[in-house]
């Protein structure tokens, strides 16, 4: 079994990689990465000098590097992770998220045509639903809830979902697709909520809260995301979309207070910032289908998950402060300094 798995230089798609190379060791995994500021080499490097994994630097939208590879390697199943995926970015310019997120994924999937790849599974997000009334805890995002996009990213994560759906549709190609809540883990990108805040409070520095922190957000630790796309990849219908998400919705400013006690660190560091234009107000997913058609439950606790999350960039600063350090440097000034 030969798979690609797109954006694995990434948060999600990396800690993919490592959860199959434990899981199906008889698996030969391809990641196929632009190394954009959300990639990172050394993310992967306990798992470079592996015999079954190959890592190879490209961009998913380069239509002739993308079929050279699929040529010489015929995969068995591709996994796209490959995408820009962070809101506050997409706001700033939107072109880069229309092109590798739906551009990228239609010359994906051309490829899976071509290569009578077996499965193309699109990693996409909760994010496409929109939000839901803060004061309606009995509303959650089912398979059913119509797409009403926010932001340019969930926009163009819609467009790849529909465009999914159209080559299924259309010409057969074997396609499944997830939409996750919130992830959190290690190598999660110091530019999103969970990380940020915990390097800010390391660092003593200020934790910039949107609007009041009443936001809520569905955690999930991102090792759970990866057991139930692989139960996807082995067990999921075709042509069908899964929900993931395991019923843990907190504020922002919640999340932020434990980060802080579990510090040690004072609640005054907290400051809070304008607003995040369009931010949706709540998201909460309805888990049933895949918990119902293929076992699928969440195993980590945020109580837990967050306290490894801490622990794990506690014992990997140099992950971390080598990437706040850098050009993130100017994209955070840009962001928060005036804000
Ligand atoms: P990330 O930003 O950490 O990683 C994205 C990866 O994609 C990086 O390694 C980057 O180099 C690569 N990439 C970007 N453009 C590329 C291109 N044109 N060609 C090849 N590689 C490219 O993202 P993440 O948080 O790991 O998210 C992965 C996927 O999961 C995304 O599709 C995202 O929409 C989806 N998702 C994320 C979450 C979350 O909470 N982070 C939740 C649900 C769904
Ligand atoms: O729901 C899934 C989505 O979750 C994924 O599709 C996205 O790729 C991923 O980035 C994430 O999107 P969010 O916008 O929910 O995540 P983010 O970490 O950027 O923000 C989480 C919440 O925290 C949100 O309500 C905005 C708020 N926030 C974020 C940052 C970066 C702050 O209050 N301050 C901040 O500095």
């Amino acid at each position: 079994m030969t798979v690609i798995v797109t954006g694995g230089a990434g948060f999600i798609g990396s800690n993919f990689i490592f959860y199959t190379l434990k899981n199906h060791p008889g698996y030969r995994v391809i990641c196929l990465d632009k190394l954009t500021y959300a990639g990172n080499l050394s993310t992967l490097k306990d798992v470079m000098d592996k015999p079954n994994f190959k890592f190879v630097k490209a961009d998913i939208c380069d239509r002739e590097a993308v079929y050279a590879l699929f040529e010489s390697e015929k995969p068995d199943v591709v996994v796209n992770f490959a995408a820009e995926s962070h809101v506050d970015r997409s706001i700033e310019s939107p072109d880069v998220f229309l092109r590798t997120n739906i551009i990228g994924a239609s010359v994906l999937m051309d490829a899976c045509r071509k290569f009578d790849t077996e499965r193309f599974h699109q990693v996409s997000t909760d994010e496409v639903y929109g939000d839901l009334p803060i004061d309606r805890p009995d509303l959650f995002f089912t398979e059913e809830t119509l797409l009403h996009t926010s932001s340019p990213y969930s926009s163009s994560k819609a467009s790849a979902d529909l465009l999914a759906l159209a080559y299924h549709r259309t010409y057969g190609l074997p396609v499944t697709i997830s939409r996750c809540s919130n992830n959190y883990g290690p190598y999660h990108f110091p530019e999103k909520l969970i990380p940020l805040m915990i390097a800010n409070a390391l660092n003593d520095k200020p934790l910039p809260v949107y609007g009041r922190g009443e936001n809520i957000r569905d955690w999930l630790y991102v090792e759970d995301h990866c057991k139930a796309i692989d139960l996807i990849l082995q067990k999921g219908r075709v042509g069908e979309v899964y929900n993931i998400g395991g019923h843990n919705e907190m504020r922002n400013i919640d999340i932020v207070k434990i980060i802080l006690k579990e510090l040690g660190k004072p609640e005054s560091l907290i400051t809070f910032v304008a607003d995040r234009k369009g931010h949706d107000l709540r998201y909460a997913i309805d888990p049933a289908k895949i918990h119902g058609e293929l076992g699928w439950l969440p195993e980590t606790k945020f109580a837990d998950g967050i306290k490894k999350t801490i622990k794990w960039y506690l014992e990997n600063r140099s992950w971390w402060e080598e990437i706040i350090s850098g050009e993130y440097t100017d994209y955070y000034d840009k962001m928060y300094s005036n804000r």
